[in-house]
């Protein structure tokens, strides 16, 4: 079984996904490399999917709650996986699901955005959708957003964006991988900002 290495002083992630666990892949990856000082502690699904079976496959404890989980559930979940407000930090990786966010952690929960947010955000705003959207508004622009998370759909401060070109001739599919690329670069260095505050404040 493989794990992802844990020091006693890397940051305790909790990722929640509902899909193909790419963003949860890239994470594990960065973290293998060494380029993000961290360990995923506890990953939760809103169903069974591949996400979650990557996950198991890492030796991550993993939990499915299907529906919107109730902030007390979460926080529970949380601080029993050692995930606490304190030093811990909750990713959100294509988590289909509404937040009700547990008090303690508010201002604790990131998400990634496939679209440069306010723009092409909001329920129903995720996968192809949001690159179909762009596409035919006829931006020349797109990227990703990293942003804190509150209950409304991809609201909350933005920590951090990434451009890439809209080419002539993208496809929905052709735009998901430019943008994919540069998520892939894009969380983990949020994440690396947040993490490095934290020490700051400490
Ligand atoms: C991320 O790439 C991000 O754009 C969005 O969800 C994607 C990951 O979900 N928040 P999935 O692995 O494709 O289901």
């Amino acid at each position: 079984m493989l794990s992802s290495s844990s020091t006693s002083t890397s940051v305790p992630l909790a990722v929640l996904l509902s899909g193909t666990g790419r963003s949860l892949t890239n994470l594990l990856d960065v973290i293998r490399r060494g380029e993000l000082d961290a360990h995923v502690r506890l990953v939760v699904a809103s169903r069974p999917c591949r996400g979650e079976e990557i996950a198991r496959e890492h030796g991550i404890a993993t939990v499915i709650e299907g529906g919107d989980i109730p902030s007390g559930r979460l926080e529970g979940l949380l601080r029993n996986a050692g995930v606490t407000p304190e030093r811990g930090w909750v990713v959100l990786a294509g988590y289909l699901r509404r937040l009700p966010i547990p008090e303690a952690y508010r201002g604790r929960i990131v998400n990634i955005h496939p679209a440069l947010l306010p723009d092409f955000g909001g329920k129903g705003m995720h996968g192809l959708r949001v690159h179909e959207a762009v596409i035919a508004a006829g931006r020349r622009e797109s990227g990703c957003t990293v942003h804190l998370c509150d209950e409304e759909y991809d609201r909350g401060a933005i920590l951090l964006q990434r451009r890439c070109e809209v080419k002539n001739g993208d496809t929905p599919d052709t735009l998901a991988a430019r943008v994919f690329a540069l998520e892939c670069e894009a969380y983990p260095e949020a994440l690396r900002r947040l993490i490095a505050q934290d020490h700051q404040r400490a």
